[in-house]
């Protein structure tokens, strides 16, 4: 399972491309919308030279035509860039419409795995089910993964890959890479988390007092 970073912070996509672990980045408007003042296309463009991978960038037209025309523009920016479009009727016919000019979208905002088939088939490159949000309801939303995984290997022509979002922490990764997600896009903090643990802390302590204290 891949590892993306779910963010539109510069300084924190920097600091996790060294540690040689991102596949790609995901944003979104509340994500970009964070990084006061900051312009849509430099920060994509900017991210795309940091990482090496898929870099989503999301449209936030409700109709299908305006989907259309944003993802043609962020696809001028740089190859890398995915158009992310949300669960409805019109972002499928934007799917459909942006695969067949050969541009690849990411279905956001994924509750159900009815979406997840649908979006498939409407030739989306990436889906993304939101397993904490799901959590959040008092619904299992590792189940959505296991759900999705097994109707995509069900259908030997579905090519779309599944991203687990809406990461809460460091369990969910593991239990994402579990059930079958083909990435996990992560805030910065979950993936710091996941590479802490007391006892590696202490183990170092106690590795330096020997290592200090040695005749
Ligand atoms: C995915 O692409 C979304 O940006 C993200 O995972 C949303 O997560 P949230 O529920 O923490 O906002």
């Amino acid at each position: 399972m891949q590892i993306y970073l779910d963010t539109a912070n510069i300084n924190e996509i920097r600091e996790a491309a060294s540690w040689g672990i991102l596949s790609g980045v995901t944003t979104n408007p509340t994500l970009v919308a964070r990084e006061k003042g900051a312009d849509f296309k430099s920060v994509i463009s900017e991210i795309a030279e940091l990482v090496d991978g898929p870099i989503s960038a999301e449209a936030v037209s409700l109709d299908g035509d305006g989907m259309v025309k944003e993802g043609l523009e962020f696809a001028t920016w740089h190859p890398n860039v995915i158009v992310k479009v949300p669960s409805t009727t019109e972002g499928l016919k934007a799917v459909y419409q942006l695969a067949r000019k050969g541009i690849r979208t990411n279905v956001t905002l994924i509750f159900n795995a009815s979406q997840a088939l649908m979006a498939a088939r409407a030739g989306a490159f990436i889906v993304s089910p939101f397993v904490g949000r799901v959590d959040d309801t008092g619904v299992d939303g590792m189940q959505l993964i296991r759900e999705i995984s097994q109707i995509y290997k069900n259908d030997s022509e579905i090519k779309t890959k599944i991203i687990s979002a809406s990461i809460r922490h460091p369990r969910h990764i593991i239990d994402s890479a579990l059930a079958g997600a083909d990435i996990a896009t992560c805030p910065f903090k979950v993936l710091q988390m996941s590479m802490r643990h007391p006892l590696t802390d202490r183990g170092i302590e106690q590795f330096l007092a020997d290592w200090k204290a040695r005749g």
